[in-house]
């Protein structure tokens, strides 16, 4: 399955993944053979090291489907009264939360919460231990400057610039149903201009916007490959590819902004619940966090003693805003600023 995955890029492996999965996500199977169900909402490098790397350590075999965050809670959601999923590994933090309040995760308190950061323990408190934070990242801008320089743009620096006529069809964006990074950046741009102002940009923004992608890291990955000028994406997501090679450059918005707590779940009605918790034990140490960075992975790593990726944006460098996770990840909140976003901005003309 390996050797495959190597030969394929990112959105064709996200495809081969999810049907690798199919023949494993029977609960017999799960049972007999000692098998994880694994939902990934990491990028899939990540994901292919992290299943390797605990079948090596412990036997289990682990199936891996790879989907983005609103995907997974919505895949989730659907199975809720037949279960397929044991955990839901990484994905903005919001829906995890969502999805501990509706009773689609379990509460499992691992042993090894007291190493992590009070930020990664409170997403734990917060959500009656069903969900604990793995990972921080602050949302931001990345850009194409030999893009930006062929047309004559400058490069934006706050979020009022990217509402700009002159970006006419210049920026991408992820679709916030799908995408967990797309709904950190509306509960963002929410929290910093108030409600009513933030849907009043998110239409001037929705001019500027030439596709709203399912996938979070989309929009960096066609900045990357020269397809858009400016994508609103995760920081440490622009910082792989620009390590990969690509012209792209980091922007942090002047405004202030939002971050995620990345975060792991165990789903309610796993047929492994012993394989599934001892995964959670597992992926809150330090040498399996390392394997973020080793995946060029530059998120902020929850456990105390995992190292900080020398590559990783510095929260302290970065004007963050402090982000209300208690209202955002709460499932009516959510659902209300999705479906307002669908009604006044994506259903909108441009
Ligand atoms: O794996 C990269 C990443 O940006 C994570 O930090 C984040 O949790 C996830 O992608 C969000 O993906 P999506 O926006 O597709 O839900």
């Amino acid at each position: 399955m390996t050797r495959v995955f190597q030969l394929l890029t990112p959105a064709v492996l996200l495809a081969a993944v999810s049907l690798a999965a199919v023949p494993l996500a029977t609960p017999s199977a799960a049972l007999a053979q000692g098998s994880l169900n694994v939902y990934c909402s990491v990028q899939a490098e990540w994901c292919q090291a992290v299943a390797n790397e605990f079948q090596r350590q412990t036997g289990t075999r682990v199936a891996l489907t790879l989907k983005g965050s609103g995907e997974t809670l919505a895949q989730v959601t659907a199975e809720a009264a037949n279960p397929k999923g044991d955990v839901w590994f990484g994905g903005t933090g919001d829906p995890h939360l969502a999805a501990a309040e509706q009773n689609l995760t379990v509460a499992y308190k691992s042993p090894n919460l007291d190493k992590l950061h009070d930020w990664a323990r409170r997403q734990a408190e917060q959500s009656g231990f069903k969900t604990v934070g793995i990972y921080a990242g602050a949302l931001g801008f990345g850009y194409n400057p030999e893009l930006l320089q062929k047309k004559k743009l400058a490069a934006p620096t706050c979020w009022k610039d990217l509402i700009k006529a002159d970006y006419k069809d210049e920026i991408q964006i992820a679709n916030p149903n799908s995408s967990g990074t797309a709904y950190t950046a509306v509960a963002t741009i929410v929290q910093i201009f108030g409600e009513d102002d933030a849907f009043r940009y998110l239409r001037q923004l929705h001019r500027n916007v030439n596709q709203y992608t399912r996938s979070g890291v989309g929009p960096i990955k066609a900045v990357a490959r020269g397809e858009t000028s400016v994508s609103i994406s995760f920081m440490h997501d622009v910082v792989t590819e620009a390590l990969a090679g690509f012209p792209v450059k980091v922007q942090a918005p002047c405004e202030g902004t939002g971050y995620e707590v990345g975060s792991l779940s165990v789903i309610k009605g796993s047929r492994n619940l012993e394989g599934a918790k001892k995964f959670v034990d597992w992926a809150l140490t330090a040498p399996a966090q390392k394997l973020g960075a080793d995946s060029k992975q530059f998120q902020v790593p929850s456990n105390r003693e995992a190292q900080l990726p020398r590559e990783a944006p510095r929260f302290a460098d970065i004007k963050l805003i402090s982000y209300d996770f208690a209202k955002y990840g709460a499932s009516a909140e959510r659902k209300r600023l999705l479906e307002r976003w669908e009604r006044e901005v994506n259903s909108q003309p441009k």
